[in-house]
């Protein structure tokens, strides 16, 4: 089940950052596909670990190429993303209690409005940061 796309749009002109940030849509897919499917709570808890394990690793990627080419905003963007993992990490917990697609539910709904706000509003400043300095990103 597609919910969600990347496209152009979401690009913040880092290729690699793309990538994660297409990888991220396809977990929520996953997600979203599970939930139609009404399963049961033991794929949706490796979904939702699998989400949290990725995000970190994007998260971090993210905040050491934005160290990389001292970017101002590094600080607050990095609370913005600590308060995601803080959100998801509260969910798995609850899923983890049972009824797991209920929790799904939201972390789907939610994450994916985080997302593509984070990405359009927030991403997209470090992008401008980027083409207005003239800055080759290597990472
Ligand atoms: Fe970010």
């Amino acid at each position: 089940m597609r919910v969600c796309e990347w496209n152009q749009d979401y690009s913040v002109g880092v290729t690699i950052l793309d990538r994660h940030h297409k990888r991220l849509f396809e977990i929520l897919n996953k997600l979203f596909t599970l939930m139609d499917e009404g399963s049961e709570d033991r794929p949706i808890l490796n979904v939702i670990d699998e989400l949290i394990d990725y995000t970190h690793y994007h998260f971090e990627q993210e905040e050491e190429m934005m160290a990389k080419i001292a970017y101002p905003d590094l600080e607050q963007h990095k609370i913005l993303h600590k308060e995601l993992i803080d959100q998801l990490t509260d969910f798995a917990k609850e899923a983890q209690n049972g009824m797991a697609i209920f929790v799904a539910i939201k972390i789907a709904t939610i994450g994916l409005e985080w997302l593509k706000n984070h990405i359009l509003a927030v991403d997209h400043k470090y992008h401008e940061y980027i083409k207005a300095h003239g800055i080759e990103v290597n990472i």
